[in-house]
């Protein structure tokens, strides 16, 4: 069964609940990192939380959430071995796990409805990395992660 670490700012929050329901519907573990209401937070104590756990192995894969997804996807992919991708329709859920192997996704609570979170974790969680080509350039990635250390 797959692990996935989930958490999300304020302006996250209301998509979170949809997003922990569809993981677990599709046969995922969640875990869930906060925050658990809509009191202001910042994002990126919950992007570095779900980042350090995917990142450490602890979690596959996660799911961050903020008002555009930005903010939080930044501050995730800050951490060594991350590759979060702001998503906001299922072409790019698709795609970027196909072609990136994003192991986080990042949407915004204003900018996606809860029914269009669903179908993009769907969409990102069942697709598969092609590997192949895809591969050189991850590991490009790699090296320019290495480099600056
Ligand atoms: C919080 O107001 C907002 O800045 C945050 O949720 C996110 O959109 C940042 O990128």
């Amino acid at each position: 069964m797959k692990k996935v670490a989930v958490g999300c700012d304020h302006g996250g929050f209301v998509l979170k609940d949809r997003v922990v329901s569809t993981l677990k519907a599709l046969g995922a573990e969640v875990e869930d990192f906060g925050c658990f209401d809509e009191n202001s937070v910042d994002y990126p104590e919950y992007g570095e939380k779900v980042a350090r756990a995917v990142a450490s192995g602890r979690c596959e894969l996660g799911v961050v959430m903020c008002g555009t997804g930005i903010g939080i996807s930044i501050s995730a992919n800050k951490v060594r071995g991350i590759r979060c991708a702001v998503v906001t329709n299922t072409y790019m859920a698709k795609l970027t796990k196909n072609h990136n192997n994003a192991n986080i996704i990042a949407l915004g609570g204003r900018v996606i409805t809860p029914d269009e979170a669903e179908e993009i974790v769907k969409a990102w969680f069942t697709a598969e990395y092609e590997g192949g080509r895809h591969q050189r350039r991850l590991d490009m990635i790699t090296r320019i992660e290495e480099d600056a250390r």
